[in-house]
């Protein structure tokens, strides 16, 4: 026993990477043409998705809210986790990605469970019900997020998920030198889930960080 963790790196990303359960051609498909209508790339990984399905289905959750919906690749994904008769809605800004998404979400096999939402995160999210949910997925614009969270605490159930996408800020967390101009509002967002006492939350090294809280 000991309270210091292996040491992992990208050749250990690569291994688990390699050994967990593959996307299946549908969502290879879409990414494909995601990239090919000029979307960019930043879906989760598919070790992510996988993950998230399995945290979704030990909650037995039913009703699922996202903020950034891109191409639908994450909503696609988590619907899979869901009883015939759950939901995800999830919220897309960008007009082009909704349209793409909604596009790929009716001839996906989760056709009907999946419902855009069009519009500003903080425009749509105060219209949703207290309670109407098991599980929140935040991966949109990062400086919204301890407003996002607030929100999702007050529509997520007690005993429900909340998922944050990004907890590394692109990789670039701990650089000094960092770039991205999101990184400052990522690492704020992680001091402020860290105190966040309705959570008991823990950052999970896949894909780009991801937090993952249960709401006490
Ligand atoms: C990282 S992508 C989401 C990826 C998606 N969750 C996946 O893994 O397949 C972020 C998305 O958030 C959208 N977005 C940015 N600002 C937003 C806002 N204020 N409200 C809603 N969506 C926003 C962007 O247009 C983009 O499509």
């Amino acid at each position: 026993m000991s309270d210091v963790s292996t040491e992992v790196g990208n050749e250990h990303f690569r291994y688990i990477a390699e050994r967990t359960t593959p996307e299946d051609e549908f969502l290879r498909d879409l990414k494909k043409a995601a990239a090919a209508a000029g979307i960019p790339s930043i879906w989760i990984a598919p070790e992510q998705a996988s993950f998230m399905r399995i945290l979704l289905k030990a909650a037995r959750a039913r009703e699922v809210v996202e903020v950034g919906t891109l191409a639908g690749y994450s909503a696609i994904s988590m619907a899979r986790a869901l009883p015939a008769d759950g939901h995800v809605r999830t919220i897309e800004l960008d007009p082009k990605h909704a349209e793409f998404a909604e596009r790929w979400i009716a001839r996906s096999d989760v056709a009907g469970r999946v419902h855009v939402l069009r519009g500003a995160g903080m425009d749509v999210l105060p219209k949703l019900a207290a309670d109407s949910a098991d599980a929140a997925f935040l991966d949109a614009d990062k400086a919204s997020y301890p407003r996002y969270l607030t929100e999702c605490l007050r529509i997520v159930r007690k005993g429900g998920l909340i998922m944050v996408d990004n907890a590394f800020a692109f990789g670039q967390l701990l650089d000094p030198k960092a770039t991205d101009r999101e990184v400052p509002a990522v690492r704020a967002f992680n001091d402020h889930m860290a105190k966040v006492r309705e959570l008991e939350s823990v950052i999970v090294p896949l894909g780009d960080g991801l937090w993952v809280g249960v709401k006490r």
